[in-house]
């Protein structure tokens, strides 16, 4: 069992139903998941590093920390209004965050050039703080992906080794 954070960047509420989906998907595989749909980087930290032993005996594997960042693109590449902060508060942080893996789930247009950007600058952003990188960013385009929340479940179940770490 690994213990994962879900960290949701969401405009118009469609990523939500796909981290969402994600959540159910970890949960039934047996995984301890805790789902961020404002995301607050210190309630994160705390959630990933427990200091209370009885927090440690239910999360899992601290030592492993899993973050699953799920996020929309806006604007032109923009970050959603809702993980701004997160993401300025990750630019600054001092705390060593290199024990954390990771993977990125992009939700985009393909009819935009900055096709998930968000993802993409996010992905970069925790390579740059240390963080490890499980898998490239995975990518879902909204303008052919009719059905992303079942699509990002199959994805999941296939590539579920990346997080038994
Ligand atoms: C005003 C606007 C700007 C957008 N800009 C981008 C973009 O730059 N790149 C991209 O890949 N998708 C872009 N999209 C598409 C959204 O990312 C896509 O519709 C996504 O499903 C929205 O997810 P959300 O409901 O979680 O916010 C844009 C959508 C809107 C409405």
């Amino acid at each position: 069992m690994s213990a994962i954070q879900i960290i949701v960047g969401s405009m118009l509420g469609g990523t939500e139903y796909v981290a969402e989906a994600c959540e159910e998907t970890l949960i039934e595989l047996d995984h301890k998941v805790d789902i961020h749909l404002k995301p607050d980087l210190n309630s994160i930290i705390n959630n990933t590093f427990p200091i209370n032993i009885e927090e440690k005996k239910h999360s899992g594997s601290p030592e492993n920390p899993i973050w699953i960042l799920c996020t929309s693109t806006h604007g032109a590449g923009d970050y959603p209004d809702n993980i701004k902060q997160f993401v300025s508060d990750l630019s600054h942080c001092a705390q060593d965050l290199s024990t954390v893996s990771f993977l990125t789930i992009g939700i985009g247009d393909s009819n935009y050039d900055t096709f998930c950007k968000a993802a993409k600058d996010l992905s970069k952003l925790l390579i740059s703080i240390g963080c490890s990188e499980l898998t490239a960013v995975k990518t879902f385009d909204m303008s052919e992906d009719i059905d992303p929340e079942d699509l990002v479940q199959q994805w999941i179940r296939t590539n579920i080794d990346l997080l038994s770490i």
